[in-house]
């Protein structure tokens, strides 16, 4: 089977059918989510915490999105794959996104995340106009997190939510081709999905986004210490890793995950 394409995620975002996301970082784990179905091979800097054991996202580099890249894309066939732009590796100018989008973009990747909002819709159009697609990422973005005063919810008051939204027209004006949206509360994300042509991945942003992502690590539970709100155990009723994402995809695509308990 081919490997999914942009054009096959838009026809399933034209036909309503949610779109399911996790995010990955090694090739095992790549071919048990898309044998399972999941639509979208993520490659997260949240290695840096889950793989690195750091704190944050921040210590990540392009070096090691690239590493991981590769791995995915080595034990996947058909799975669309999105790697993650690193900290400090797009924010001073289109060019250093550009150069840094290259190397994720060589490594197989089918499109490169950046968050922050439209700050960023220069380095979007730029990326975009010189054949490299975009996901965005609004809300809580981890990379700030320093700014944010943690990890947060966010657009909980009208002017946050109206900022993000004004954020995410600007970003799909720049060529933006689909946007995460992390830890907002489920109105907004339902405001934000009806405000777009683009799809919105939700994690933690309730169930009227186009689709769902969720930490590998997570749906597993296999990443220790306090779990966020939008966070489900699957492995507790899959008992297997490939029920487990199947569960996921299952529960995603007939809209019962999240349920109101994961949202904010
Ligand atoms: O790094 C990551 O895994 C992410 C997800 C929250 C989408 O950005």
């Amino acid at each position: 089977m081919m490997r999914m394409t942009l054009k096959d995620l838009a026809k399933k975002f034209d036909a309503k059918e949610k779109i399911t996301m996790v995010t990955i970082y090694d090739a095992s784990f790549a071919t048990a989510a898309e044998q399972a179905g999941v639509d979208i091979l993520f490659i997260g800097d949240s290695l840096g915490m889950t793989v690195q054991g750091h704190d944050s996202p921040l210590p990540v580099t392009v070096d090691d999105m690239v590493y991981h890249t590769r791995a995915v894309v080595r034990g996947s066939k058909q799975g669309f794959v999105i790697s993650d732009l690193p900290f400090g590796a797009y924010h001073e100018s289109p060019a250093q996104a550009f150069h840094s989008a290259a190397q994720l973009m060589r490594a197989g990747a089918n499109m490169v995340k950046l968050e922050g909002g439209a700050v960023m819709a220069e380095a979007v159009e730029f990326l975009v106009k010189r054949g490299i697609p975009v996901c965005g990422h609004l809300g809580l973005t981890p990379q700030s997190y320093n700014a944010l005063g943690g990890f947060r919810v966010q657009g909980k008051s009208d002017e946050g939510a109206q900022q993000l939204i004004s954020d995410a027209k600007t970003l799909q004006s720049a060529g933006m081709s689909m946007v995460v949206l992390e830890a907002v509360p489920a109105t907004l994300g339902k405001q934000v999905t009806e405000s777009l042509t683009m799809p919105t991945i939700g994690i933690g942003a309730g169930p009227d986004c186009s689709g769902q992502v969720l930490l590998a690590y997570d749906l597993l539970d296999i990443f220790p210490g306090k779990k966020a709100k939008f966070v489900k155990n699957f492995m507790a009723t899959g008992g297997n890793v490939s029920a487990a994402f199947a569960n996921f995809v299952k529960e995603v695509k007939a809209g019962t995950f999240p349920g109101p308990e994961h949202c904010y």
